[in-house]
């Protein structure tokens, strides 16, 4: 077979500190919620992997949901307007809600997730992010659970896509000239 597409970016996170980190996240996570059932948001398409892997390590009872949302305009980073295209399937009022997400820039998505999915009355509501890149907050929004701050660069991998590319791979890694906005 041909090389697969991204494999030559360089890399930022490998496979291995990734899986360390997840099972990390997911042992603290397993603590905090000692005894109490969990319902995992993945937000979509991007949390993807990072739900699969941290849900299997979760020493909890966990149900899973998605919620897939899209931005208007540029579709690399968000544009400010986001909006959902699949809404949950079952109610979240009254439960433990821990949502998921591939990576917190701006703070826009999850600014707009909070009051949407706070809205159905949950019990509790957190965020675990697997990147954050803390440096390009424009809203002040901050994750509970972050696998690893990252510098203003473009990364793709383990979920994160340009232009739906390159999610396939295992491993977190740079892509030169995405112009940030
Ligand atoms: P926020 O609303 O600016 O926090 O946007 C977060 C969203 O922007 C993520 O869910 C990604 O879809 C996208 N995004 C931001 N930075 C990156 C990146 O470095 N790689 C891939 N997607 C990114
Ligand atoms: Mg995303």
């Amino acid at each position: 077979m041909s090389e697969l597409p991204g494999s030559n970016l360089e890399v930022l996170l490998d496979a291995e500190q990734i899986a360390r980190r997840v099972r990390e996240l997911a042992a603290q996570i397993s603590t905090d919620y000692r005894g109490r059932p969990l319902r995992l948001v993945g937000i979509l398409k991007g949390a993807w992997v990072f739900l699969a892997d941290l849900a299997r390590h979760l020493n909890l009872e966990v149900t899973v949901d998605f919620l897939s949302i899209a931005s208007y305009g540029d579709n690399s980073y968000s544009s400010g307007a986001v909006r959902i295209t699949k809404d949950l399937d079952q109610s979240i009022e009254g439960l433990d809600v821990l949502v998921v997400e591939d990576i917190l820039d701006t703070g826009r998505t999850f600014h707009y997730l909070e009051g949407v999915l706070s809205a159905h009355q949950p019990n509790s509501l957190k965020l675990v992010t697997l990147l954050d890149k803390v440096s390009r907050r424009l809203i002040p929004v901050r994750a509970d659970y972050v696998g690893f701050e990252i510098p203003d660069v473009f990364v793709v991998g383990y979920g994160l896509d340009y232009h739906q590319k390159y999610r396939q791979l295992r491993d977190v890694r740079f892509l030169p000239s995405v112009p940030s906005v």
